[in-house]
């Protein structure tokens, strides 16, 4: 494998006078003075591109018109950059290059909560983490931030009233409403709590947040008095049954008291750097709409597959048990190969399993990021890979079989009865459904429908035959499993 070099991002670097100061991560400051001082400002420039050890090298000896001597002094240096952080490390044959996140359509509303000083560095960080923002602001937060350097940063206008300046089009709350697929209320304040809590849709940052069938996320940021104040705990209760997820405030300075007179309390919303993190965490969990269970039709679905695998509870290292064996069964009993359509295929595990015992597999799933991982398997190029939705996408010919592992389940209820009507229309005459399912046993918090055999055959009721019913143990990351019934359901 060839390591690159790369000068890092955050590379901590002040010079003062000949020297130049390396800040560790971690605290501690590392002098390098004279000749060492530029041997370091050269590499650190050099850098500035990735390169490997010896590509550096002869940009050095380039530099200074002959081999740089003795190596041991740029390679001490390396591994001094290296430990301060200054210089990362890549591989040129690595596999899994980061990949650019498809972030989400995010709506910011922002309130008069003094922590909206720093709307302007939450907005860079959440343009930077690959989301499409548009900022939404109550009249009280424009005391503290004004919208014209959010203008600058998204390139959208800041929406600061229910009232459109043209007449054309649904009013703003409501087109934001529909636009997004997230909301984040940061920093939210007592009084936009108490709006969103009770219904009211006064201004435009409750009204978005109230009207929006998006999850919403709300950053509670104020007085530690006020935040324990028992209205104000009532009403970010009622917002979480509501099924808003609420961010805990964290420790901040509190400025209703003087500089001098200031000391850290809870309260105040974390940080721009630390919201952020806990965003990426709330995505990856894929809250579902609120007020209903269902699989988002949209990015955060597709976002869910940026993340780590491990974070997907659908996500195994190897198919369900008896699920590749059934189908080498059918297949030699039909004496040919098998055409089957692996609906909602994610990230392709068992598509290519299946294709590897010789069936000839179309895979649709909604998600970009899904199919990349799926082509990136062994094996991927015998399948056929499409971007869309199983519910209506178009195929050429109909299917032996069509395998649903967790799709089903993850769709809202009117939708069920969708895809079966779906399911049964792209199968061939004899052909079969096979469909994995959790059981009522699975855990509530999946949100996912938790389906017994009775509601399988009604859902199925016309259109297709129960021929068998099993339990499974459906397989998850890192050796978890659910509880699931394998259903098999043929066409007449
Ligand atoms: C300097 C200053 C700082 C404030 N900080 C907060 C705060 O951190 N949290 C909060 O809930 N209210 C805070 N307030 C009070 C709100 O601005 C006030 O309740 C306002 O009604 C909020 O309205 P809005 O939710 O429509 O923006 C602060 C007020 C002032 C004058």
């Amino acid at each position: 494998m060839t390591e690159l070099l790369l000068r890092a991002a955050g590379a901590r670097v002040f010079e003062r006078a000949d020297a130049l100061f390396l800040v560790h991560p971690r605290g501690g400051v590392h002098r390098l003075d004279g000749d060492s001082a530029a041997l370091a400002r050269a590499v650190l420039s050099l850098l500035e591109t990735e390169r490997t050890r010896a590509e550096l090298f002869a940009a050095l000896a380039e530099l200074v018109g002959g081999p740089v001597e003795p190596a041991s002094v740029v390679d001490d240096l390396l591994a001094l950059l290296r430990q301060t952080g200054a210089v990362q490390v890549s591989s040129r044959d690595a596999v899994a290059r980061p990949r650019a996140v498809r972030g989400l359509r995010v709506v910011l509303g922002v309130t008069g909560a003094v922590q909206s000083i720093h709307t302007p560095w939450l907005v860079s960080l959440l343009l930077n983490e690959g989301h499409d923002v548009r900022v939404a602001m109550t009249e009280n937060a424009l005391r503290f931030c004004r919208e014209e350097g959010l203008e600058a940063l998204t390139h959208h206008a800041v929406v600061t009233s229910l009232w459109a300046k043209d007449a054309g089009g649904p009013a703003p709350h409501i087109r934001l409403a529909e636009w997004a697929d997230l909301m984040v209320v940061a920093p939210a304040s007592a009084t936009t709590i108490a709006r969103i809590a009770g219904g009211s849709c006064d201004d435009i940052v409750s009204a978005v947040a109230i009207a929006t069938r998006a999850p919403v996320v709300v950053a509670p940021s104020m007085n530690v008095a006020m935040a324990d104040a028992p209205s104000v705990r009532r009403a970010v209760n009622a917002l979480r049954e509501d099924g808003f997820i609420v961010v805990h405030p964290t420790v901040g300075h509190e400025v209703a008291l003087s500089p001098a007179e200031r000391t850290a309390m809870r309260g105040t919303m974390p940080t721009p750097p630390e919201f952020v993190a806990i965003l990426r965490a709330i995505i990856a969990t894929a809250p579902a709409r609120r007020g209903s269970i269902t699989a988002p039709s949209d990015g955060s679905w597709d976002a869910r597959y940026a993340c780590a695998p491990s974070t997907r509870p659908w996500e195994s290292d190897a198919p369900d048990d008896g699920l590749v064996s059934a189908f080498e069964r059918w297949k030699s009993a039909a004496g040919a190969p098998l055409r089957v359509l692996d609906a909602g295929c994610g990230s392709g595990l068992v598509a290519t399993a299946l294709a590897a015992i010789g069936c000839d597999v179309c895979a649709i799933d909604l998600s970009p990021n899904a199919l990349d991982l799926g082509r990136a398997r062994p094996g991927a190029e015998r399948v056929t890979w499409v971007q869309g939705d199983a519910l209506t996408a178009t195929f050429s010919g109909r299917f032996d079989y069509v395998c649903d592992r967790a799709l089903l389940h993850v769709l809202p209820a009117p939708q069920q009865r969708a895809w079966a009507q779906r399911a049964a229309a792209l199968l061939l005459p004899k052909g079969a459904l096979v469909l994995t399912a959790h059981s009522e046993q699975a855990p509530a918090e999946l949100g996912t429908s938790r389906l017994n055999a009775r509601a399988v055959a009604e859902l199925f009721d016309g259109l297709l035959e129960l021929e068998s019913i099993e339990p499974v143990a459906m397989k998850g990351p890192e050796g978890t499993t659910v509880s699931a019934r394998r259903y098999v359901l043929r066409k007449g």
